[in-house]
């Protein structure tokens, strides 16, 4: 019996899926076919996939022509499967002529025709609405958007303004947009999302202009460092029923989500000790001190909550420009510190210490790949996710998933979140020495 295996997505399974299970069970008797896992598409940075596995499943299913399906879960798995099934021939579309020629070590392998005109990706721009992302800036980095929306369906990046023109112009070449918007009044007719990427200083006016021109905002985070403001901003977001995203990373990584999960589900017992700590020296942005200072805090409330029973803070300062600063608060069961290295150099991690064990996310914390656990039973383990990206993709996914829902508040990082960063920032600098 001659056996074959392919592999697929098979995302809004379309007629070029069809005619590929066609032919590979044509070429032997039994057919077994690889659908790729959620984790595995989240893993390779393939955000934009609709179905669920188990519709996409179902799908090739009701084809008929596999004799046995299977998920794919890990990168190098295909190996694996072609001896563990006693694979004959491994099949797959020619848009992937020759990255496969390394399986010829363990079966013959096919590449077939595809079917002209279709794909899912086409279907998935044809189907659902494209929202254009409109860029206000006054710096030159982009904070990888441009990079990172052309990886996520229903994103793309349109026109940029800044009140700079030679900048605007600049960075429109720089990163091939479609174009300077010559006022706010043009860039948010050719918006439906604004991305505002500007000094502290000015978040809150842009912020403002475009949720009151019924735009969706992305801004970079804090806002304001005045709790007023940011009331203010979230207010109108409600009332113009617009998405307002604090453009943080952490919370809607993968990797995070999964520690906290980890630590809030009690695999290592009740937290004693919290520590996050974050340094300027490893960004390449210019972070002033109160951005690095958010960054550090929100991880603290989505993992041990708002309701911490007291706080401390220390700034070392010269004049209005602050070095470091450590803050402590204390929690119920136990305590958390957070450290911000301006000037001055602080190691970057989180690390969680529990009456069972201890977890840890070491450097660039924000965006990293992967968690250590070690528990106090001996055993420690490495979760790892494979995934590089800044962060921004996830952040894009669940703003298009948002829109297309017709949702305003995300739970990744809510009003409320964001308003208590702007409260606990607000009296470390009252207390300020
Ligand atoms: N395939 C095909 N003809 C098409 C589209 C896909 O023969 N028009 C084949 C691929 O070569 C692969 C299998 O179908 O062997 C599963 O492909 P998959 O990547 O799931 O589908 P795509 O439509 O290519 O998806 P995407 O656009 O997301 O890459």
């Amino acid at each position: 019996m001659k056996r074959i295996i392919t592999y697929g997505t098979f995302d809004l399974f379309h007629e070029g899926h069809y005619n590929m299970l066609k032919r590979a069970k044509a070429e032997g008797d039994y057919l077994i076919v690889g659908v790729t896992g959620d984790r595995y598409d989240v893993g390779r940075g393939k955000l934009s996939v609709k179905d669920s596995l188990a519709t996409r499943i179902e799908n090739v299913k009701k084809t008929g022509f596999a004799d046995m399906i299977i998920t794919e879960e890990y990168l190098g798995q295909k190996i694996s499967d072609i001896i563990k099934y006693d694979i004959d021939t491994f099949v797959i579309g020619d848009d992937w002529r020759g990255k496969f020629d390394h399986l010829n070590n363990y079966c013959t392998v096919k590449y077939i025709s595809r079917t002209e005109g279709i794909s899912s990706t086409k279907i998935r721009e044809e189907e659902f609405k494209i929202n254009r992302i409109g860029i206000i800036t006054d710096k030159m980095s982009d904070n990888q958007i441009v990079k990172e929306s052309g990886l996520i369906a229903g994103v793309s990046v349109g026109k940029v303004y800044a009140e700079d023109g030679t900048l605007a112009g600049k960075f429109n070449n720089n990163y091939q947009l479609q174009g300077v918007a010559g006022n706010l009044r043009e860039l948010f007719e050719d918006s439906d999302v604004i991305y505002i990427r500007v000094d502290i200083k000015d978040r809150y006016r842009f912020a403002k202009e475009a949720l009151q021109a019924g735009k969706h905002v992305i801004c970079d985070f804090p806002f304001s460092l005045d709790s007023g403001e940011q009331k203010e901003l979230w207010n109108i977001a409600r009332e113009k029923e617009r998405i307002l995203l604090d453009n943080i990373k952490a919370p809607y990584s993968q990797t995070f989500i999964q520690m906290m999960w980890a630590v809030q589900g009690g695999l290592i017992g009740d937290v004693i000790d919290f520590n996050c700590s974050v340094s300027k020296k490893d960004l390449d942005i210019p972070y002033l001190f109160y951005e690095l200072a958010a960054m550090a805090v929100a991880p603290m409330l989505k993992i041990l909550g708002h309701d911490y029973t007291s706080m401390d803070s220390r700034l070392i300062h010269e004049g209005d420009a602050i070095e470091f600063a450590t803050m402590y608060f204390e929690y119920p069961t136990g305590r958390a510190k957070i450290n911000v290295g301006n000037t001055i150099r602080v190691e970057n991690q989180i690390e969680i210490i529990g009456t069972k064990g201890t977890v840890r996310i070491g450097d660039n914390w924000w965006k990293a790949d992967y968690f250590e656990m070690d528990k106090t039973d001996g055993t420690n383990e490495v979760f790892n996710i494979n995934f590089n990206s800044n962060g921004f993709r996830f952040l894009l996914a669940n703003l298009v998933d948002m829109i297309s829902q017709g949702i305003i508040e995300t739970k990744f990082f809510s009003e409320r979140d964001s308003r208590k960063v702007t409260a606990i920032l607000e009296e470390a600098i009252a207390n300020r020495e």
